[in-house]
């Protein structure tokens, strides 16, 4: 009997199709921190989540798919909405170490599905819902941020650092080399915002970023209170 080259070729072309669209692939992730007391201060100000004001130390902004050239997949799929009950196990953590702080008070949930559809679905290959979260919650209780620096003499006393000292003292607590992003504050001090870690596509281990976000810092940066 002649092969069926045609009905072949159709199906191997819908595999391939159906692989492109399923695998969404990415490069590293950024695990972003910022510290409240730079949210806070700004201009525009800032709103304590509904269970109270946060404790004293960096909290989550994201676990951010990247690519090695700076840029990064967002909003890989529509159809996979934030779904709370898949970690309503990890609800007292993700109260105390991804707070929203963004107006009007809120309880986590529109900032948890905001970094869940927008970032977290890119990737969905590697992470399902509960996995993603409980991967940021991990890597932040494994990088204490505020003691390193804490470590170094660096404290957020509204005092002055310099990035140096700051991103130094990063690389030796952590073994690697931080992103430092900055703010103004409402008296137009560049000040400590966010602190970029890059990290595996399993999620589990640092590695050295590939390429760093820019920083908009000044060599002198302030440590608000908070
Ligand atoms: C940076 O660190 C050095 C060495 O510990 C210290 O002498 C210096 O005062 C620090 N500079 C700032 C601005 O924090």
């Amino acid at each position: 009997m002649k092969p069926n080259f045609s009905l072949l070729s159709k199906l191997l072309i819908l595999q391939y199709l159906s692989a492109l669209c399923l695998s969404q692939d990415f490069d590293f992730f950024y695990f972003v921190q910022q510290w409240p007391g730079a949210y806070c201060d700004t201009r525009q100000s800032c709103c304590y989540p509904k269970t109270g004001k946060p404790v004293a130390d960096f909290g989550i902004h994201g676990l951010w798919p990247n690519y090695n050239d700076g840029s990064w997949p967002s909003n890989c799929d529509p159809d996979s909405v934030f779904d709370k009950s898949q970690i309503s196990e990890l609800m007292s953590s993700m109260n105390e170490k991804w707070p929203s702080l963004s107006c009007p008070s809120s309880n986590g949930f529109r900032f948890w599905s905001h970094e869940w559809e927008k970032h977290g679905t890119c990737a969905e290959s590697e992470l399902d819902q509960r996995e993603y979260f409980e991967t940021a919650l991990k890597l932040k209780e494994k990088i204490n941020l505020l003691q390193i620096l804490k470590d170094a003499d660096i404290e957020p006393d509204d005092g002055f650092y310099s990035l140096e000292n700051i991103s130094d003292a990063i690389k030796k607590g952590t073994g690697f080399t931080p992103g430092i992003e900055c703010n103004k504050d409402s008296a137009h001090n560049s000040q400590l915002y966010q602190v970029y870690l890059c990290v595996d596509t399993s999620g589990s281990n640092l590695i050295e970023c590939p390429i760093l976000p820019s920083s908009r810092c000044g060599s002198n940066i302030q440590f608000p209170k908070f």
